[in-house]
């Protein structure tokens, strides 16, 4: 789901009483428009569950993997308690500076960070900040499977692990896409998910598919 996706008028009213952008999370979206971010983030329902996520688990350390404006991380970081960190890792240094912008205007400054380049080469520098209580990963498909690899290695036992974008907008089950590296990537992510032993894991059927695990 993004923030330009059109819904039906139930999931309107779900979303007038529950899920709901405020007028920081809305002016968020419009800036980002206004300054040419793609149009790519979660949608407000996904950030109020991660928003429960974090509360159920009393998270206070997060990483997220891919932070394009910031939208995803302002939901996470607005549960955490005072003492709590968001860690994104951004490919576009563009993008780090929009959402960086954002959250010091919602007064989040002092709990977030983003590092800035390719995540497979910030995230060997993280062993120091680990474990994380939730890892979010919502970046480039194809290196998933890596993703995964590091999350488990940066867990402890309780730490929820998600991926966005499992159905990846009806290419994973496309017969004409099945070459393209991102599907491979992400089916690989969803047999190993399935598969682990050290994981509980489902997807949850957000319009897009989000893959959550816990580690036992
Ligand atoms: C789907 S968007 C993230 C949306 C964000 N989580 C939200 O919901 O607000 C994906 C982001 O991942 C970034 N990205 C893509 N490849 C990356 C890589 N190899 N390393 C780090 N970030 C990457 C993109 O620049 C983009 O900003």
């Amino acid at each position: 789901m993004s923030k330009l996706t059109e819904i039906g008028p139930y999931q309107q009213l779900i979303r007038d009483h529950f899920h709901c952008d405020d007028d920081d999370l809305a002016r968020l979206q419009e800036e980002a428009d206004t300054a040419g971010l793609p149009n790519m983030s979660i949608g407000p329902e996904q950030g109020k569950f991660l928003q429960v996520l974090v509360h159920l688990t009393g998270a206070r350390k997060v990483l997220e993997i891919g932070v394009l404006g910031g939208y995803s991380g302002a939901w996470i970081a607005r549960a955490l308690p005072p003492d709590g960190k968001l860690i994104g890792l951004e490919l576009e240094q563009k993008h780090a500076d929009f959402a960086r912008e954002q959250w010091r205007k919602m007064g989040l400054a002092d709990k977030t960070e983003v590092r800035v380049g390719q995540a497979l080469e910030s995230l060997p520098e993280l062993a120091d900040e680990a474990p994380f209580d939730l890892i979010f990963i919502d970046a480039d498909k194809g290196n998933y499977p890596d993703y995964l690899d590091y999350a488990l290695r940066y867990s402890r036992s309780g730490t929820v692990i998600l991926g966005d974008n499992v159905r990846m907008w009806g290419s994973l089950m496309d017969p004409e896409k099945q070459d393209w590296d991102w599907v491979q990537g992400m089916r690989r992510f969803v047999r190993e998910l399935g598969r682990d032993e050290r994981l509980v894991s489902t997807v949850v059927p957000y319009e897009d598919g989000l893959a959550m695990a816990v580690v036992k």
